[in-house]
């Protein structure tokens, strides 16, 4: 069984709803033109997806539930609690009342640039999965740790601590979905080799093989992200273990995006 492959735009701190609903507006556009693509959305062969800034989330929200295009909506980050006194946090059930299917957690700027641990990443990784909030769990190594040859014991420690409360029986195949994202490679322009990219993707499946068993392992998609653009995107998405791609600056665009996930099917 082929999973299916996942095209996330996360736009970061861009795009307020002004610009994220003319963004929409014009993808759904170019989208009914282009047979093929829809086809393929149509049929569920690919899954595109937006992450703005919660601020944009309710315009596109509606965009996207008044189209017959499919188009996934998640936002960045989330609370680990459902309500309380934390000035300046969101709430994920909030983030359902407008309309996201997905939450990205432990992304690396919110792990390096706000503090993020590894602890706080697993307790928002299980209220995501209690209220029915998909997270797209991020993991990646530094330019340091890579150099001291310390990327799957990096990952691993990731993986373990966000997963820790997870048990077996859990059906994470369907419900999260794992980005690879090198530190180094993101906004750099420098994205990792295809082989290894596919080689840290097919160790995190068998991380997951090994810890909550085949099906898993074969469902769960796993995506690779760091300066993913139009031109390289072929020959990742042809790595047997990636199943997609987590987009940062080409996702602003929509040409590129819309590129980038011509080349994927
Ligand atoms: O979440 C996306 C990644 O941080 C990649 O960003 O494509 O701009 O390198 P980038």
């Amino acid at each position: 069984m082929r999973r299916v492959p996942f095209l996330a735009g996360n736009w970061k701190m861009h795009k307020g709803p002004k610009e994220t609903k003319e963004f929409i507006v014009e993808l759904f556009a170019a989208i009914a033109k282009d047979t093929s693509l829809k086809g393929f959305l149509k049929e569920n062969k690919v899954e595109l997806g937006i992450f703005p800034p919660f601020v944009s989330l309710e315009t596109a929200g509606r965009e996207v539930a008044s189209a017959d295009i499919s188009l996934s909506l998640g936002a960045q980050n989330m609370h680990w609690e459902d309500s309380g006194a934390f000035t300046g946090e969101i709430a994920g059930k909030m983030l359902m009342e407008v309309g996201c299917k997905y939450v990205i957690l432990g992304h690396s700027e919110r792990r390096h640039i706000f503090g993020e641990s590894d602890e706080t990443i697993g307790k928002k990784m299980n209220k995501a999965l209690e209220i029915g909030l998909k997270p797209v769990l991020c993991v990646g190594e530094t330019l340091e740790e890579r150099d001291e040859g310390i990327t799957e014991t990096v990952v691993k420690r990731q993986l373990e601590e966000a997963l820790r409360s997870l048990r077996e029986h859990e059906n994470i195949k369907d419900n999260i979905v794992i980005a690879y994202e090198p530190v180094w490679a993101i906004g750099t322009g420098r994205k990792a080799s295809d082989e290894d990219a596919q080689s840290v993707c097919a160790y995190i499946r068998k991380f997951i093989e090994e810890r909550f068993g085949s099906t898993a392992a074969e469902g769960i998609r796993i995506l690779y992200g760091g300066s993913v653009k139009p031109d390289n995107a072929k020959g990742l998405m042809e790595q047997k273990d990636i199943d997609g791609a987590l987009i940062g600056g080409a996702s602003l665009d929509v040409g590129s995006f819309l590129e980038i996930s011509r080349n994927t099917i």
